[in-house]
């Protein structure tokens, strides 16, 4: 089977063992029979960037499925299936009248995907909202609920990246969402002046969304369009003095501070000032309008777009001594 369809970034790696799964019961029955097989868990397919064919058995999750779980004159327990889209899920949410997701309309992927790299944007992460998330443990087919505590989020991180990477398939997510006095995230400058333009001045969620719809269109592409996997670095977090080191060859480097001693600089901004912006090398390259975005403009192969990634890993290191991680799963 080729995986071409079944990842943003549009690379055509194949799948010598493929297994579309439409239920829990069908997931367990085939960790089950398949004990002995490595196991590759393909979801929404938006955050990899697939190197080569797989040689795993590919178990490809389409659990589908919305429903309200608790419902109090404040908030809504909502549990999504793994294999709901994020953004379809965002939509429902809104048309429901349920705030706290509104800043991350547009992420591409799937449901359960969501909780392994806590996505995050526009001033919000998944943590913010995660009530718990249903899993299954590879090896003994045991199901297991995570509390949001249990997850140990951070940035761009998780348990399930972490200390249980590989051993858990997560089924079902479960978010608490506000029903009224919704709690607006709008801190980030970029959302203000979207909802200027908008003429917006007393902005309610469904705004949110558009105002950040509108952004995400104008400088991330779209993957049916043009084949990428969102950001491909993840920002560095430096401490205060390396930091100094930095501002005294670049004055205005752009930076948030995060704690006493950390602060975040973005990758984008790194890899503009390396000259890579916009760079095109045949059928992928950087894109034009967000550095940190990689792109494959058709044919690319994966292999290629990772070269790139080094490439410019290597040359960020070089002039800022700044290291820089992939956010983009490689496989
Ligand atoms: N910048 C540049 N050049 C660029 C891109 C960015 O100089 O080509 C600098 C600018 O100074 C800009 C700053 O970087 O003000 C921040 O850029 P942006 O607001 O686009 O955000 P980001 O830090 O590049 C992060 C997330 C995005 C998320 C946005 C908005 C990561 C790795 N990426 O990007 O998440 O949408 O913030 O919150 O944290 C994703 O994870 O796939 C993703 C798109």
């Amino acid at each position: 089977v080729s995986l071409k369809t079944f990842n943003s970034f549009g690379i055509d790696a194949k799948a010598n063992q493929y297994v579309n799964i439409q239920s829990v019961e069908n997931l367990q029955d085939v960790l089950k029979t398949e004990v002995t097989k490595s196991i590759f868990v393909l979801g929404g397919g938006s955050n990899m960037l697939l190197t080569k064919d797989i040689e795993a058995l590919v178990l490809h999750l389409n659990l589908r499925g919305i429903a309200i779980i608790e419902e109090t004159e404040d908030y809504t327990i909502v549990e999504a299936q793994a294999g709901e889209n994020w953004h379809e899920f965002v939509l429902w949410c809104l048309d429901n009248n349920l705030g706290g997701i509104e800043n991350l309309s547009l992420i591409p992927g799937n449901i359960g995907a969501a909780p392994i790299q806590n996505i995050g944007a526009y001033g919000v992460e998944l943590k913010d909202v995660f009530h718990s998330c249903e899993a299954i443990h590879i090896s003994t087919q045991q199901t297991k609920t995570f509390t949001n505590q249990d997850c140990n989020f951070g940035y761009r991180e998780s348990v399930f990246k972490q200390e249980l990477k590989g051993q858990y398939i997560i089924t079902s997510v479960k978010l608490k969402l506000s029903r009224r006095n919704h709690k607006l995230n709008i801190g980030y400058g970029a959302i203000t002046s979207e909802l200027d333009n908008l003429g917006i001045t007393n902005p309610n969620i469904k705004d949110i969304s558009k105002a950040v719809i509108n952004i995400r269109q104008s400088k991330l592409p779209d993957p049916k369009e043009i084949g990428n996997s969102g950001s491909f670095f993840k920002n560095p977090v430096i401490s205060k003095n390396e930091f100094k080191k930095l501002q005294k060859g670049f004055p205005n480097a752009p930076h948030y501070v995060i704690s006493e001693s950390e602060i975040k600089v973005p990758a984008g901004w790194l890899i503009e000032t390396a000259g890579f912006k916009g760079k095109r090398f045949g059928d992928y390259g950087v894109h034009n309008k967000q550095a940190l975005v990689l792109v494959n403009y058709e044919n690319a192969l994966g292999k290629d777009i990772y070269a790139l990634a080094k490439l410019i890993q290597q040359t960020v290191f070089r002039l800022f001594n700044i290291k820089i991680e992939t956010e983009v799963n490689i496989i």
